[in-house]
């Protein structure tokens, strides 16, 4: 990860041109870089296949020139784009959400203290909205992970929007999903709902959605569907019932819905190729909330009969998220 940040931050991805090659000495005038150090950097980035080396034709056999091209991955590190991963790579890798990895067996132990708090003195969301900074990376990591999922979710599990002429993004952080929804579906009113300090600094210069703060535990604006994309996972048992509730009390009870995109962990013995990663995100609930997690689908289940739902079904897409749609 520290590798992959440094490469962000030397803005390698943005330099190597998607259809030319570039050698190390180009490179090295361009980013201004010490070229015994910037070639140990690609050395390591080509051999775990973050960029791949292609040998340049030279009249010098016994001294060959490599030059350097994207590959599907070195792709993702770029700032600029739609599949830009970039911004979730620098949150992850920020000092604030290393620094509780370093007490995580705090959280571990019997009567332990979550790892977030230990390290920083208050939870992950107080942080941020004491700390623009990080609320502002926070918010820039998510989008990059919510203009894929929207993507995704629109292709394959359009259904989920059927018959909906109203959704409410519940926890949506600076809008970027609802921005996306309203793009594809003119015919929705999109309404992003967050806490007052990500909406006030959430962009609103096109005014197509509409942006309203306030508090998912009391109550959350009216609509035909509420959607909640990672964000229960932040949250343990009683708290994710409780937002259920809230967005259970703000949608019709004739045809109205709660649309949830987030992880379900397999069972014991099922191999899912994404499992790995479920299991990571786990850990990273672990370590940034008080009691989040990730879910079977026997505990998404327990949720959501206990917020009083009558019920509910499950679509696999692809991506880490299936798409959970729950009715009153
Ligand atoms: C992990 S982020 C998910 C953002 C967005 N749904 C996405 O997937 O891109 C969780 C969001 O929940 C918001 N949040 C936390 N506590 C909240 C509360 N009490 N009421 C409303 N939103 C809240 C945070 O500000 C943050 O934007």
């Amino acid at each position: 990860m520290a590798v992959i940040k440094c490469a962000i931050q030397l803005n390698i991805p943005d330099t190597v041109d998607l259809k030319t090659p570039i050698t190390l000495s180009q490179l090295c005038t361009t980013l201004k870089c010490d070229p015994c150090f910037l070639y140990r950097i690609m050395r390591f980035l080509t051999h775990r296949n973050i960029f791949k080396q292609i040998r340049i034709p030279s009249s010098e056999e016994s001294d060959p020139l490599y030059a350097y091209a994207h590959t599907p991955l070195s792709r993702l590190l770029m700032k600029q784009g739609e599949q830009s991963m970039a911004a979730l790579l620098l949150l992850e890798s920020s000092p604030v959400m290393l620094a509780p990895w370093q007490n995580l067996s705090e959280r571990v132990v019997a009567e332990g203290r979550a790892s977030f708090e230990k390290a920083h003195g208050k939870d992950v969301w107080s942080y941020a909205e004491e700390n623009a900074e990080h609320s502002q990376l926070i918010n820039e990591a998510m989008a990059c992970d919510a203009r894929r999922t929207v993507r995704v979710m629109l292709e394959e599990c359009k259904e989920a929007f059927e018959g909906v002429t109203s959704v409410v993004d519940v926890g949506g952080g600076n809008g970027t999903a609802m921005t996306l929804l309203r793009k594809a579906c003119p015919w929705i009113t999109c309404i992003n709902f967050d806490t007052p300090h990500v909406i006030a600094a959430a962009p609103n210069s096109s005014h197509a959605i509409q942006h309203v703060p306030g508090d998912m535990f009391l109550a959350v604006p009216k609509a035909d569907a509420a959607f909640l994309m990672w964000v229960l996972h932040d949250w343990g048992d009683e708290e994710c019932i409780q937002i259920l509730k809230t967005c259970k009390e703000a949608i019709p009870h004739k045809n109205g819905r709660v649309i949830i995109a987030e992880a379900v962990i397999e069972e014991e013995g099922f191999k899912d190729k994404l499992k790995d990663v479920g299991l990571m995100l786990d850990m990273v609930m672990m370590a940034h909330t008080n009691i989040g997690k990730e879910r079977t689908l026997k505990e998404w289940e327990y949720l959501i009969t206990q917020a009083g739902f009558s019920t509910f079904t499950l679509k696999n897409i692809n991506s880490l998220k299936s798409i959970i749609i729950a009715f009153p």
